[in-house]
């Protein structure tokens, strides 16, 4: 049954494995691969070329996709994003309006704080949809346009499958929306949805890192402390990491844009740190390259992610690696919050932690 572990240990890792599958389900609702569109019903509900902003909100991981979505929706669809956690926009008296669309991102579609805060969106006047995975829930009922991830019964109370599920939504809206707007041409739209739809392959490979993970989650076990790194999504990506490290692990960790290394976290750098580096090799690879030396100057003991022609070059600085299949930037997040999962878990099951009930947290918080 859905609710059983199968040859699991723990629902975690089995929600992790069924990433590529419900991520196929999930964009098989939201994209036409033969035609090379993005094919999101109830869009016209948005007037993605009339608004002039959206707003996203959600809580914890959610949170993170939603950072990731408002890379997406500036750079594909030029559409500027306000972002914040619902617990803040519901109450910091924001303006709103009708020139905006709010979209609300929860798993379990009960969390009080986005609920409050998607209210509030629509009583100031603005479109409000949500992208959640379970249909019967209070945000998707009262949402006036209503996205669906694919996931399944998520059990586990931190966050795998719903988190990249929902980033799939999140990319194919932003590519339509980036269509609506006349940003992106039919050839342009065409192979970003090409790219989209190949996402759960490379899942089925970034899974095949797992046993390289295991010996370095030992490692990091143990730590008492860890940072993490990345520019452009990969930043979002480092809070997601350090969030589910402490989480599960209970190992105090911090994100941060790698950019800021040097604004305060540099100071914490000895022998002791280990340092999780996330850098595909892209436009911006050589800059976190150079926090990744400043880190190391400072004995900083770093684990990188990356794909092979990032290992290549950057063979001169000590480190551990994740290698990664090389995947186009557009959908490199959802593909690298794989490692991050991974790695989070196997360090959790090195301590002894109780990996699918972590203390003092629950699977979804209905109040305040
Ligand atoms: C809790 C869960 C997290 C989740 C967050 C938001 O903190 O432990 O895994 O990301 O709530 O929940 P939602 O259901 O709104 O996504």
């Amino acid at each position: 049954s859905l609710m059983d572990k199968g040859n699991y240990r723990h629902f975690m890792a089995k929600e992790m494995h069924e990433q590529p599958e419900v991520i196929g389900h999930t964009l098989s609702r939201y994209i036409n691969p033969s035609a090379r569109k993005a094919a999101i019903e109830g869009i016209d509900l948005v007037d993605f070329a009339g608004i002039q902003r959206i707003i996203l909100s959600a809580c914890g991981t959610g949170y993170l996709a939603a950072l990731i979505g408002k890379y997406w929706f500036e750079k594909y669809a030029r559409l500027p994003v306000e972002i914040d956690f619902a617990s803040e926009l519901r109450y910091r008296e924001a303006p709103v309006s009708d020139k905006d669309f709010a979209l609300f991102i929860s798993q379990s579609g009960e969390t009080a704080d986005t609920l409050a805060a998607l209210r509030y969106c629509k009583q100031e006047g603005a479109r409000v949809g949500s992208i959640v995975n379970v249909p019967e829930s209070t945000i998707a009922r009262e949402s006036d346009v209503f996205f669906q991830t694919m996931a399944g019964p998520e059990i586990c109370v931190a966050s795998t499958k719903a988190f990249t599920c929902q980033l799939a939504v999140l990319a194919a809206l932003a590519v339509q929306a980036g269509r609506l707007r006349g940003v992106l041409n039919e050839e342009q739209e065409g192979a970003l949805i090409d790219t989209l739809a190949s996402v759960p392959g490379y899942a089925v490979q970034a899974l095949k890192c797992e046993s390289a993970i295991e010996p370095l989650a030992h490692k990091l076990s143990r730590a008492t402390s860890a940072l993490y790194l990345g520019r452009n999504t990969n930043f979002p990506l480092a809070l997601e990491g350090a969030l589910k490290l402490k989480e599960l692990s209970y190992i105090h960790a911090e994100g941060y844009a790698a950019g800021e290394l040097k604004h305060g976290p540099i100071a914490l750098i000895d022998e002791t740190m280990p340092v999780v580096v996330l850098a595909p090799y892209d436009g911006i690879f050589e800059k976190t390259v150079s926090n990744m030396q400043e880190v190391a100057a400072r004995g900083g003991k770093i684990i990188l992610i990356t794909d092979q022609k990032g290992a290549d070059a950057s063979v001169d600085t000590e480190k551990d690696l994740i290698v990664l299949p090389d995947v186009p930037d557009f959908i490199a997040p959802i593909i690298y919050a794989i490692p991050v999962q991974l790695l989070a878990y196997h360090t959790a099951v090195f301590m002894g932690t109780d990996v699918d009930q972590p203390r003092n947290l629950a699977k979804s918080v209905t109040v305040e």
